[in-house]
């Protein structure tokens, strides 16, 4: 509807968890800007994430990021037409940084604002391709990330229909878990995907958690990564899991590793043909969230949309592109004197 008028560029801000990141995007399809500050390498040393220190590390950031993001878009205040910020699911330190952020920018530089979910933002990084083939609906968006595990049945734009669930943790979380047992490097997707690369897949068989339709369970699975590991060297189940990394080889690590990767994505393939099945209608299939990146997974669903891996973790492009789908399909801005985060939120409300 803006086309023809001009082109909407949307400024979109994303600080849920431990990236900072902002970004211009136009007509929600094409990036002028990304710009992503990770915080790592903080982290890396904790092996996870402290909600008071990417909170801090955000507000540190913030402007910046947005600085640079308009920078290198080339942009004053006077281009942009509307500000996009993630107000929930996430970190309730990390989500107030942005969204107070945004709202002082809405309301200094007088901008529509728009608040927007972080689930909904990772689904549109699939619409950000730099090419025509765009998703058709009706579609199935598998989303995983290090908080989520969910199927939704998109009708249109911006009509989400939550499918399957995790019952427990997230893909990402068991990643990130099963990286810690074995001594891999924080975040721990990255890591067993390079170690998975030099092990064998089928040396230690997992099993599949038996969840009815097209639920899933994951804590399980780290559970029996767990005790395979325990039974491999020889100690009892009441042995420090933190210790456990000491008495594993390099082989070890990477044979765990691989057959843990292969019996995720197996899970994953397994419950996405499920709903394809219960879906018969379905025209597109979308990946979405920083799992997504995983290169084994890109590999065994080859007709799927991913985003470009890029854009699978925490980014500002995702955000404005999901808001401006979200005004195409008629959402109004929010008033950035009130707007409020919701750390658990779920992406139907
Ligand atoms: O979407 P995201 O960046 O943040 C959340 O919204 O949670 O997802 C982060 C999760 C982490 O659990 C991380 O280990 C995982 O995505 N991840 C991967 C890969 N890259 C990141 N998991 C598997 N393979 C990867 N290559
Ligand atoms: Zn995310």
């Amino acid at each position: 509807m803006y086309g023809i008028i001009m082109a909407m560029k949307i400024l979109g801000i994303e600080t849920s968890c431990d990236e900072t990141a902002a970004a211009v995007v136009e007509n929600g399809t094409v990036i002028l800007s990304n710009v992503v500050v990770s915080q790592i390498d903080i982290f890396a040393e904790y092996g996870g994430v402290i909600p008071e220190v990417a909170a801090r590390s955000h507000l540190e950031a913030i402007m910046p990021v947005i600085n640079k993001a308009l920078d290198d878009a080339s942009c004053t205040w006077e281009d942009i037409d509307a500000i996009a910020v993630t107000h929930a699911p996430g970190l309730l330190g990390s989500l107030l940084i942005g969204t107070l952020t945004a709202r002082t920018l809405a309301i200094l530089h007088n901008k529509p604002l728009y608040a927007v979910h972080h689930l909904k933002s990772h689904v549109y990084a699939n619409w950000l391709r730099g090419d025509s083939f765009a998703p058709e609906f009706p579609l199935l968006a598998l989303v995983i990330s290090g908080g989520h595990t969910q199927i939704l049945y998109m009708r249109g734009h911006n009509q989400f229909e939550i499918v399957g669930t995790t019952h427990d943790d997230a893909v990402g979380e068991c990643f990130d878990k099963i990286a810690k047992i074995l001594g891999l490097p924080y975040p721990g997707g990255p890591s067993i995907s390079k170690a998975a690369l030099k092990g064998n897949p089928n040396k230690y068989r997992l099993p599949h958690p038996k969840v009815e339709g097209l639920d899933f369970s994951f804590s399980g699975l780290k559970t029996a990564v767990l005790r395979a590991v325990q039974k491999e060297v020889n100690v009892p189940i009441s042995y420090p899991s933190h210790k456990l990394k000491e008495l594993l080889s390099a082989e070890q690590v990477n044979d765990f590793a691989a057959s843990f990767q292969k019996t995720a994505i197996n899970i994953l393939c397994e419950k996405l043909a499920a709903a394809k099945e219960e879906y018969p209608d379905i025209q597109s299939v979308v990946i979405a969230g920083g799992v997504s990146a995983n290169k084994a997974l890109r590999d065994a669903l080859p007709d799927a949309f991913f985003p470009n891996v890029s854009l699978s973790g925490d980014n500002g492009a995702m955000v404005a592109a999901a808001c401006f789908f979200e005004i195409e399909s008629g959402v109004k801005p929010t008033d950035p004197y009130a707007l409020n985060i919701y750390p658990r939120v779920s992406i139907e409300n």
